[in-house]
């Protein structure tokens, strides 16, 4: 079985990822899948932040507790230490493919690029909206997670 660990990004750490991470985790859990998973950001704004109160709420909605969790910035290590890195955004992408070292190797993705029909799109940031935002983006990470969740199994069980 490959070892596979799981880095999700977005740009402050208090939204879109910690949101990813806990979604993500709910579901290999649910699935017996025996995964690391963390989340960063491309940005150092929120370091050692809880999340945003809208996502520990929205979050909190679907029975899931975040509060714990602390933003972190990306490094150069992760890109070593992961299997897979999934940023939420193509700004978060670019941002990555920027600081990757040659050396890398982890698989570099967005999270709706393993939504057969969301290649290439997006998750938006909720971070100027209002709670409607969020709702939005937990629906979205789940979505992603689910399918990502569902090919990493594919993988494990080969
Ligand atoms: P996130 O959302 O990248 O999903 O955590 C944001 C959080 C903070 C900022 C922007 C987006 N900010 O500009 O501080």
């Amino acid at each position: 079985m490959t070892e596979l660990s799981v880095l999700f990004v977005c740009l402050g750490n208090i939204c879109r990822s910690p949101l990813a991470e806990a979604a993500f985790r709910k579901i290999t859990a649910d699935n017996g899948q025996s995964i690391h998973i963390d989340s960063a950001g491309t940005s150092d704004y929120h370091v050692g932040d809880e999340p945003d109160f809208r996502a520990i709420l929205v979050a909190r909605k679907y029975g899931i507790e975040i509060s714990h969790l602390r933003a972190r910035q990306v490094e150069a290590q992760d890109f070593n230490r992961f299997s897979h890195i999934i940023a939420m955004d193509d700004a978060n992408f670019r941002n990555l493919e920027t600081l990757k070292p040659e050396n890398a190797t982890a698989q570099l993705s967005m999270l709706l690029d393993h939504v057969p029909d969301k290649i290439g799109q997006s998750v938006a940031d909720p971070y100027h909206g209002g709670p409607a935002g969020f709702e939005a983006t937990w629906a979205e990470v789940n979505e992603g997670a689910r399918a990502l969740a569902g090919l990493l199994l594919e993988s494990q069980t080969a």
